[in-house]
């Protein structure tokens, strides 16, 4: 192992900070041995870095747009630049409603002002998105350490931590939660296919955490919830849907299926800025298809022919009937329906 491929646990993990006229983000396609800081400086550049998932997670993604839009007003605030760099923020991926609303909201607090003041303005805005899902992340860091207070080992999906979401995560900020309050024994990650969040971000959270965790193959998932090597589930969210359908990791479903055969609780955790009461079910949301070489390739070598034809959902529909319940940060939906989502908007 040379110096560079050493994994350091020694430092708290920074996805995004604002530096001036530059959004540095460390690089999550190198991580976890190379620990490199992107330099950002307009909207194309970050829009660019969510395409490629230089920097990824739900809540994540329209934090760095917002900066995105502010970097770009900075350079050129007239309503032409305005306009332009909203649609290619917005269209960067398209399954996770943050990134549109984080978006629009920035982009209408700065139509709202004048173009001299209009940088400023969309500024604060993203700050202000910023602040807001680091205090989500804190509370539902809270409300899901009190629902899973008697879980001793958890499995979770893909990565949900500091590096998908301001403050500790989502799904994470609940699992380091347990861990802080000394019931938590271990935490089982799955890989997380095709482009191994689980293996190279989770384990790479969990590892900064000093958190005792395992790595396992996706495919080797249901087993152990069917043999009861865990407790419950908990994951993230990229869109739920008015009725309570969560749209997630492509993974997500089959471990949702697993949990209900074996009677373990299935938990997804996410700021209430994911729930889409705009979408009125799963079959309404987009799934991002993304490109077949991240199928035919593992950690960027070929396991098979240049031409394989492949699929690649980056993400699944799991019905909300299997969803045990849905920790916010205006507390817990359970079970999870259009009426307890509904309840929640209201808090
Ligand atoms: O494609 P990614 O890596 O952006 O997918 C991320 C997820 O699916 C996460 O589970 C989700 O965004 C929750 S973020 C706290």
């Amino acid at each position: 192992m040379t110096a560079t491929t050493r994994l350091r646990h020694n430092h708290p993990v920074v996805a995004l900070r604002l530096d001036g006229a530059t959004l540095r983000a460390l690089d999550q396609t190198r991580l976890p041995f190379d620990e490199h800081e992107l330099a950002l400086s307009t909207a194309a550049d970050v829009a660019e870095a969510i395409k490629c998932l230089s920097i990824r997670g739900a809540p994540l993604i329209g934090v760095a747009a917002g900066y995105g839009l502010a970097l770009e007003l900075h350079k050129d605030s007239s309503d032409a630049s305005l306009e332009s760099a909203s649609t290619l923020l917005r269209e960067a991926r398209p399954t996770a409603v943050n990134l549109a609303r984080a978006v629009d909201r920035v982009a209408d607090a700065a139509r709202s002002a004048p173009p001299a003041d209009r940088a400023a303005v969309a500024l604060a805005e993203a700050r202000a998105i910023e602040a807001e899902e680091e205090a989500a992340s804190d509370a539902i860091a809270r409300h899901g350490a009190d629902l899973l207070g008697d879980a001793r080992r958890i499995m979770t999906h893909c990565n949900t931590g500091a590096l998908a979401a301001p403050g500790r995560g989502t799904a994470l900020a609940v699992i380091a939660e347990l861990a802080d309050r000394g019931s938590l024994e271990e935490v089982l990650a799955t890989e997380s296919r095709p482009l191994l969040q689980g293996a190279r971000l989770t384990v790479y959270e969990l590892g900064h955490l000093n958190i005792p965790h395992q790595l396992v193959v996706d495919s080797a998932a249901a087993g152990l919830i069917a043999a009861h090597a865990v407790d419950a589930v908990i994951l993230g969210c990229d869109r739920v849907a008015a009725n309570g359908d969560v749209a997630n990791k492509v993974g997500t479903y089959g471990l949702a299926l697993a949990c209900g055969a074996a009677g373990i609780p299935f938990v997804v955790a996410g700021p209430t800025s994911t729930v889409d009461y705009d979408t009125q079910t799963g079959a309404d949301i987009a799934i991002e298809e993304r490109g077949p070489d991240e199928v035919r390739a593992v950690a960027g070598h070929l396991v098979t022919g240049v031409d394989t034809r492949c699929r690649n959902p980056a993400f699944d529909v799991t019905p909300a009937a299997l969803v045990t319940a849905l920790v916010t940060e205006r507390g817990v939906a359970k079970p999870v329906s259009e009426a307890s989502l509904g309840a929640l908007r209201t808090k």
